[in-house]
């Protein structure tokens, strides 16, 4: 089915005729429309027309690409058999959401309209040269919102540059273009950059730097709190030279990227573990939080670690802790006392039971001593007090 040229596609080559320039990629070419428009302009060097249908390349190797020496044509699902970097990509994507009876590919965006669009955002990044335009258009059937969070998900910077109102929908063109910091992060050899999580004060991505997986913590400019994400870095930085925390890479204003440690949630460690990686594990952790106590850091949340130790998958079972926010100097520390509170919590017994045997009054009592004087012996005792019962 080839899309015949609509109000959509009109609007959308106007501002194709304005903005495109140097080589060009045309998604979802269709009948061709956006990609002839761009051919036309001096400044564009050349044009890729891309579509997932058989039947429209077949029509625009037959009858378009005649109209100029810049065109080619190529049968893709979005950026599956392209290759390369361009500096103007185009987009009319299907953007209405799916109606059973229509099943039309030309029109249906998935389940809610947006789908498509998201996965031309999650991987446009990768085919982006860094000064490049993105030229994309959706309507407000699409989800607005949710547009808008993908292209800021995946740290482009959007402007709307046209608006057209329909009978019953209203059309929006948006140019996108590489945030400043993306071009950062990517000149650094980071790619594939998308967004994991957003959490109180910071943001963060996860990406790839050749082979491997690196994590990258941004402050949040949508809330008040400024600085922190600088705070963590530093204080990380001083914690990697005792080996605590994931290892930072490199760092700059508001922003670190350290490594991407894979691995499971402490509490699914240790539903699962056996007793000595068990043993390994809790030792480990404990050793953690008695160089903190030393080196009077309080990390905070060791009492309910669930998010905040991972354990490496592999034979290794490396505990990593994580997330450093709150992370500070102290003259009290509780580290070691707080991770006694978790392990003597509810939670733990009913992961733990039938495996670990504790005498959570003798614990307390033993975190209690520990407090009073921060000394191997005493974190000894505390870690000796457990019985293993496998
Ligand atoms: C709304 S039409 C736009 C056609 C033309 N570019 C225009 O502006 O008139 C959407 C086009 O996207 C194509 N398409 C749909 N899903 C696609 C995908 N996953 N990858 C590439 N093209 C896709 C459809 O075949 C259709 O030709």
């Amino acid at each position: 089915m080839i899309y015949e040229p609509r109000e959509d596609s009109y609007l959308l080559a106007k501002h194709v005729a304005k903005h495109a320039f140097g080589r060009v990629l045309d998604v979802g070419t269709g009948s061709g429309i956006q990609a002839v428009t761009a051919a036309k302009k001096k400044q564009v060097k050349s044009v890729l027309g891309v579509d997932i249908q058989k039947a429209v390349i077949e029509h625009c190797t037959s009858k378009v690409v005649g109209q100029s020496r810049k065109l080619r044509f190529k049968q893709s699902n979005l950026f599956e058999n392209v290759k390369g970097k361009f500096d103007t990509i185009i987009f009319n994507p299907p953007y209405l959401p799916e109606d059973v009876k229509l099943k039309d590919i030309t029109l249906d965006g998935g389940k809610k309209g947006y789908e498509t669009l998201e996965r031309f955002f999650d991987s446009v990044n990768e085919h982006l040269s860094p000064d490049g335009i993105i030229l994309v258009l959706f309507s407000s059937l699409t989800n607005k919102a949710k547009v808008e969070g993908f292209i800021s998900n995946n740290l482009l910077e959007a402007e709307e540059i046209g608006k057209q109102n329909l009978f019953m929908e209203q059309l929006y063109v948006y140019t996108a273009k590489k945030s400043d910091f993306l071009k950062k992060l990517e000149a650094k050899g980071l790619n594939n950059l998308r967004r994991l999580t957003k959490g109180h004060r910071g943001l963060i991505f996860t990406g790839l730097i050749g082979k491997k997986k690196v994590a990258v913590k941004m402050q949040r400019k949508d809330i008040g709190a400024t600085g922190t994400v600088d705070r963590e870095s530093r204080v990380l930085k001083i914690l990697n030279e005792h080996k605590i925390g994931p290892k930072i890479l490199f760092s700059g204003k508001d922003f670190f990227a350290y490594e991407f440690v894979e691995g499971v949630f402490i509490p699914e460690f240790l539903e699962k573990a056996g007793k000595k990686d068990m043993i390994r594990v809790l030792r480990d952790v404990f050793m953690q939080c008695y160089k903190l106590d030393r080196l009077g850091m309080n990390k905070e949340e060791m009492h309910h670690p669930y998010k905040h130790i991972v354990v490496s998958k592999g034979k290794q079972k490396k505990a990593t802790l994580l997330d450093f926010e709150r992370c500070k100097k102290t003259i009290k520390p509780h580290n070691v006392t707080q991770f006694v509170q978790y392990i003597t919590s509810g939670k733990f017994g009913n992961i733990v039971s039938g495996k670990i045997n504790l005498d959570n009054e003798n614990l307390r009592e033993l975190a209690k001593m520990y407090k009073e004087n921060i000394k191997l012996k005493n974190l000894n005792n505390i870690f000796n007090s457990i019985k293993w019962s496998f």
